[in-house]
């Protein structure tokens, strides 16, 4: 390693150190972890994309919080130190699972559509989809849920106060954190959108034009005040204080379309998880407003009718299942889910064994069934850098499983004057018309069209296994559409094919959504696979490292955590 990047790793290590929650005893075993060698732990586990975020949440498991105290740590500090998709502007799901009373609850806390949007505010006077507009202006931004859904998360079931487990985010954001070569790389992307916003250039980039170069320190004045303000009295802060009023005046400023009444009629909503089985281990996963949870269990629901681990892993006969199976089930989200609290959705039709059983007699078992009754969609970006799940699990059997977003990497590329909270454009992931796709290829109906206080459709899948009583694995990614079957893939390499959750999340993975009807399969599965999936009929597109998935997993006492190889920077750690 050469010496400037001991010097920054070094750096990074004792900003943590002295940020731990309160005397933290420098252990020398703490020290010397990377990456690349976490190995099983009897005590705890967090896994994010950010290594600091990671040790944060170590820092609170070691403090004696729990998971749930750990997670809004790691909540509030990715917003600090992973910009990108770490948030207080955008919105997520988090799964918790608590040991005291074997339950487990799902908190939604999803961004809204403001009170002022309306069905075709996406559409141009040609009827088209405006995708600038719904992308990248003000008025992709939706309502943000992550303040409210976070602090309701440590208020329901933490054990620490709101400001003891915002201290390290303010300490980060204020002191600041050494850039790191992803964090430089993913500004450097993302600076074409970001300079539409003044607060955006003023917390990203130098007087030049540049970011920060990597090992340069990073502070955030103005979001440090936010994180004070919230600290100090609470989420309410955000939706009615302070923060509302710079909110509300930057959209008046900017005509934007959020109001006092959109931030103040905010509320994360407490869920029951859609649950299922596969091959008798017990699977609890996000309910509607996200899609995730449903797929992702019909999907299981139909595979299980299948010997998978005798096709082998990954061969064609394999992934030819697989993809007949995605197909079915992302034409479904097309039509049937959305907001339930706007319209039902047929969640317990959709997650029955008896339709699965009816779906699995569409599967051609020898050739690929063509998606052509329906026009097909763009294809979906690659795989993406703009959602972040994390993981944590302690020692008293909690669980928490999260997934958050502001969609885009930098959302709208939008940051509040004043504030430094970036806005997300989460209003993409409604339909703006039917059978024109998202940005993600996904199509949509009548079930996610545009309305007024309505959350969008959503493809995060924070999910949680069990066998029996027992606490398997808890996983989740990024990637927009493509979250639901690397969800899957995690689940099934470890039950059908026997890996351990770091195999499992490493092994290459395939994806098909229906539309396009495209077979996407990661490039390490070589090429004479790809001759015989293009015999069974599918166009095949190889590409490159797909999306992200965070997990941890428990055998025989002992946590394994696993921090995606596909991209850099995150951390599994345990103690
Ligand atoms: O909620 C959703 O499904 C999308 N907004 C997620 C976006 C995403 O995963 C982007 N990044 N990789």
């Amino acid at each position: 390693m050469p010496a400037d990047s001991i010097l920054k790793h070094a750096f990074m290590l004792c900003l943590v150190l002295s940020i731990a929650l309160s005397s933290a005893h420098a252990e020398p075993d703490y020290l010397n972890k990377s990456t690349a060698e976490s190995t099983s732990f009897r005590n705890g586990m967090v896994v994010s994309e950010e290594q600091i975020a990671t040790l944060v949440g170590l820092s609170v498991l070691k403090e004696g919080g729990n998971a749930v105290d750990a997670a809004v740590a790691v909540g509030f500090a990715l917003a600090v130190t992973h910009p990108r998709a770490g948030n207080l502007g955008g919105g997520g799901f988090m799964l918790v699972h608590l040991s005291k009373t074997g339950r487990t609850v799902a908190i939604d806390y999803r961004e809204k559509a403001p009170l002022k949007a309306t069905r075709n505010m996406f559409l141009d006077e040609n009827g088209k989809v405006d995708t600038e507009r719904a992308r990248h202006s003000i008025y992709s931004c939706g309502v943000p849920g992550t303040v409210a859904g976070l602090s309701l998360a440590l208020e329901k079931y933490g054990t620490m106060p709101l400001e003891k487990v915002l201290a390290p985010a303010i300490r980060l954001a204020e002191e600041g954190f050494a850039v790191t070569p992803e964090l430089r790389k993913s500004l450097l992307k993302a600076k074409g959108r970001l300079k539409k916003s003044g607060e955006s250039m003023e917390i990203f980039f130098k007087n030049n034009g540049e970011p920060p170069r990597e090992g340069e320190i990073l502070r955030q004045k103005n979001l440090a005040w936010s994180l004070k303000e919230i600290s100090k009295n609470g989420p309410g802060a955000f939706y009615r204080g302070t923060i509302a009023k710079k909110i509300t005046a930057y959209m008046k400023k900017e005509g934007g379309l959020i109001t006092e009444q959109d931030l103040t009629s905010y509320e994360a909503l407490i869920r029951e998880p859609v649950t299922g089985s596969y091959r008798g281990y017990s699977i609890h996963s996000m309910p509607p407003p996200s899609s995730g949870g449903v797929h992702l269990i019909q999907m299981l629901n139909i595979l299980e009718r299948y010997p998978l681990s005798q096709y082998g892993h990954n061969s064609a006969r394999y992934i030819h299942i697989l993809s007949e199976t995605m197909k079915l089930a992302y034409a479904d989200r097309s039509k049937h889910l959305g907001d339930p609290d706007f319209s039902p959705v047929p969640t317990a039709h959709l997650v029955s064994k008896q339709y699965a059983k009816r779906l699995a007699n569409r599967v051609n078992p020898q050739k690929a069934t063509p998606s052509i009754y329906v026009k097909p969609g763009s294809p979906p970006p690659a795989g993406g850098t703009d959602t972040t799940h994390f993981t944590v699990a302690d020692r008293f059997g909690n669980v928490v499983s999260n997934t958050y977003t502001l969609n885009f990497a930098y959302g709208s590329g939008l940051a509040v004057a004043g504030t430094g909270i970036l806005l997300n454009n989460e209003m993409d992931d409604f339909s703006a018309k039917p059978a024109t796709p998202n940005a993600y290829g996904l199509i949509g109906g009548e079930k996610n069209s545009i309305a007024p206080g309505k959350r969008m459709l959503s493809s995060m899948t924070p999910t949680i296994v069990f066998n029996g009583e027992e606490f398997l694995l808890a996983t989740g990614g990024r990637g927009g559409s493509r979250i639901i079957t690397s969800v899957l893939q995690v689940i099934l390499n470890v039950i059908d094919h026997k890996m351990s959750i770091r195999e499992a999340t490493s092994a290459p993975r395939i994806h098909h959504q229906w539309l396009p009807d495209t077979l996407y399969v990661e490039r390490e599965t070589g090429k004479d696979l790809e001759a015989r999936l293009r015999e069974k009929g599918y166009e095949v597109k190889r590409t490159g490292p797909m999306e992200s998935a965070q997990s941890v997993a428990k055998t025989e006492g002992l946590f394994l955590g696993a921090a995606d190889p596909r991209h850099p920077g995150g951390l599994a750690q345990g103690y």
